[in-house]
């Protein structure tokens, strides 16, 4: 089949839910943690996130709208324009509960990462903390916000960050690399669905124009 989606919406005959959501998968789950202007901690996920680029290293994340056909703006939103701050943190399978949890719209007096029952962890370089449980940390400082054209339901935008300061669990260090088996990786998938990255399902592809990273437990694709 195709479809126009500006002209059909995301949902043409036959599906019953939002498609879009389900056909660039699998996405690595940005968990963002923000700080008001007042000091109160934001934590939520966002999968339409990604790494812009490695040097400097720059990742974007997208909040729409609060609810479809308003202009009420999420937290992550609001916090990084008032404070030009925010924070990657790596999301696990191990996480994934508390992760959703923090999707939840509390109100923005709430500390949402305290509210899921997160540990917090200070940052060097920004405000916001980092969860102390996620084997990764970004602290990024704002670069620019890019409004999306208007959707049919909801105005989304990109915000961009650059990467100050980097946490890294020393568990995770093994022969001079992350050790990808440690990591316990999830992927979102569309709908309500999820992925857990098994050591037996990753495989190593040599690239033509460069030597190998030997991976220790990663066998050859
Ligand atoms: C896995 C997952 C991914 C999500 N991705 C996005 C996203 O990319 N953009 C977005 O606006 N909301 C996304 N949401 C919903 C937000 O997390 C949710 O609206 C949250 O309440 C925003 O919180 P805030 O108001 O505290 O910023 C996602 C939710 C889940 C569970």
């Amino acid at each position: 089949m195709f479809f126009n989606p500006l002209e059909v919406g995301m949902k043409p005959d036959p599906f019953k839910y939002t498609v879009y959501n389900a056909l660039v998968v699998p996405r690595p789950i940005g968990w963002i943690s923000t700080m008001s202007a007042d000091g109160v901690v934001n934590l939520a996920p966002f999968s339409f996130f990604n790494a812009l680029s490695g040097d400097p290293p720059c990742v974007m994340y997208c909040p729409n709208a609060v609810k479809p056909g308003t202009e009420e703006k999420k937290d992550s939103y609001t916090n990084v324009q008032e404070t030009g701050e925010f924070v990657f943190n790596m999301c696990t399978w191990g996480l994934r509960h508390e992760m959703v949890a923090t999707a939840e719209h509390a109100p923005s007096s709430v500390d949402e990462m305290a509210a899921a029952g997160l540990e917090a962890a200070p940052c060097h370089n920004v405000k916001p903390p980092r969860v102390k449980a996620s084997p990764v940390a970004l602290e990024c400082k704002h670069l620019q916000t890019i409004d999306l054209p208007p959707g049919r339901t909801s105005q989304s935008h990109m915000i961009i960050g650059q990467v100050v300061g980097i946490h890294i669990d020393d568990d995770v260090i093994e022969d001079g690399m992350v050790n990808v088996h440690k990591m316990e990786l999830i992927a979102r998938l569309g709908y309500l669905d999820y992925a857990k990255i098994e050591s037996e399902n990753i495989v190593s592809l040599k690239r033509p124009d460069r030597g190998t990273y030997e991976q220790p437990g990663i066998k050859s694709g």
